[in-house]
């Protein structure tokens, strides 16, 4: 039997709303955290209780809450044109504008850019597209996609199946076949005793490559990856990494997609992370913080290779078949447009190096702490790993749930943080102040603090 007082929203919400990522028989006793308000890096519950979003929400809101400029952007042009479609030769201003702006911010040359909204949708898209292009081509075998366990690439099935985690897709039917995983180059994780990172390196690529032989090349069509893994921990790949994996695609021809939803615009101290950390992708794909997550807008920029192939290939069928009502919506694309133009004028790459050192710096003095094992991130990213021991590396017992029952004690304090297991990740709004981080860091070790006593309480 729920306890949540009858009539209140969190009563409410648990009798009509299904949530994502979460238990939902415990959701119907513990009831929602129901944010009613946001400012800057600050939300406010339907409490009155104030919390500082340092998870940006879903990893996505980078200016922070209450932007008027977006707001005024969004409605001026809800009046002006509040849609248009973009299938059958018809466009309007803002979807050029913004293709060309995204083409000028890419690291690599792109030559022109796909919209959809959400990151899976466009993540979906670029492996139809890959597979479009390999059509384009001549190689119509060249159908499976490789990606990283652990990592997240989205929920359409396409996504789901990319992505490597089991949450989406034990009792899913999932993964499809053809979406195959290899090891995420998490190297603090997973090297062998003695490992340099060069030779974890090595040793990683040499799995891939026989993966690929075992499957065939042929067979293959891309391999999806971020540049920084973030739902899957918060792993930084070493330097070598990326390096070695594109000669091995390109020995291959095997188009690597390089998946921004989230190390775009910025997060990671350069505007994409593909620049961060010289990836050399055929297609990039990014989301989120595009529109500063006020409204729904994705996109797929894609090089000169892939494009020309699947122009030419339209013109053999007749058309490209692909289309979503709201590609390149106006509205969405005016919003987007104008949060890249505050990007700009704040210099946001810039401004998240600056900051890296405050945050990063104050999330490392808290190995300090019993409780604290390692530190992981890049730009205003980062993950804090709980270990039972963290000289001996000692891992807790996944029974004991640490990571989320941390995070549920971080709310109490006031900040919203989200647990990867025993990994508490941070992905602040990258506006917040360096005393806002310094208020964010102490609310944190009052968290550790009492996740601390708690344990210790259940220790044996
Ligand atoms: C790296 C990455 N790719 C894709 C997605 C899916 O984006 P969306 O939730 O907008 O569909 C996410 C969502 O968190 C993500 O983190």
């Amino acid at each position: 039997m729920s306890t949540l007082p009858t009539g209140s929203l969190e009563q409410r919400d648990a009798r009509s709303v299904i949530h994502g990522l979460t238990n939902l028989k415990a959701h119907a006793e513990r009831g929602a955290m129901v944010i009613e308000r946001g400012h800057g890096v600050w939300v406010t519950d339907n409490h009155g209780k104030d919390y500082i979003e340092a998870m940006s929400g879903l990893w996505c809101i980078a200016l922070g809450y209450g932007n008027e400029r977006l707001a005024n952007v969004a409605s001026k042009q809800m009046r002006e044109l509040a849609y248009y479609p973009l299938t059958n030769h018809k466009s309007h201003p803002r979807v050029i504008e913004l293709a060309e702006k995204l083409k000028s911010l890419a690291p690599v040359p792109m030559s022109h850019v796909w919209f959809a909204s959400t990151g899976s949708e466009a993540n979906d898209c670029a492996a139809r597209l890959a597979w479009y292009y390999w059509h384009a081509v001549g190689q119509p075998a060249k159908k499976k996609f490789i990606a990283h366990q652990l990592a997240y690439h989205g929920n359409t099935i396409a996504t789901a199946s990319l992505s490597g985690v089991s949450y989406a897709h034990e009792r899913f039917n999932l993964p499809l076949p053809g979406f195959l995983h290899v090891a995420p180059p998490h190297y603090s994780r997973h090297a062998l005793p003695g490992e340099s990172e060069d030779e974890f390196c090595d040793r990683l690529i040499g799995d891939i490559e026989q993966l690929i032989e075992r499957e065939g090349a042929h067979t293959i069509a891309a391999f999806f990856t971020e540049p920084v893994m973030v739902a899957g921990g918060i792993v930084v790949p070493p330097r070598a990494y990326f390096e070695k994996l594109h000669k091995l695609l390109f020995l291959n021809n095997i188009l690597l997609i390089a998946d921004e939803v989230v190390t775009g615009f910025g997060r990671i101290g350069e505007m994409f992370g593909t620049g961060a950390m010289q990836l050399k992708p055929d297609m990039m794909v990014c989301a989120k913080a595009l529109s500063n997550a006020y409204i729904p807008i994705s996109a797929v920029m894609m090089n000169t290779r892939v494009y020309e192939a699947i122009a030419r290939q339209s013109d053999e069928m007749g058309v490209l078949g692909l289309t979503m009502t709201y590609s390149g919506h106006p509205v969405a694309c005016a919003v987007a447009l104008e949060t890249l133009a505050i990007y700009e004028e704040m210099d946001i790459a810039a401004r998240v190096r600056k900051l890296e050192t405050p945050f990063l710096g104050g999330l490392n003095r808290l190995l300090e702490h019993p409780l604290v094992g390692e530190v992981r991130g890049k730009g205003l990213l980062a993950g804090v790993e709980l270990m039972n021991n963290a000289e001996s590396r000692q891992h807790f017992d996944p029974a004991l749930k640490v990571g989320p029952r941390c995070a549920q004690i971080a709310e109490q304090h006031g900040l919203i943080v989200r647990a990867i297991g025993d990994t508490i990740a941070f992905c602040p709004p990258l506006i917040i102040s360096e005393a806002e981080i310094e208020e964010m860091l102490a609310r944190f070790k009052r968290a550790l603090d009492d996740t601390a006593r708690q344990l210790n309480l259940i220790r044996p």
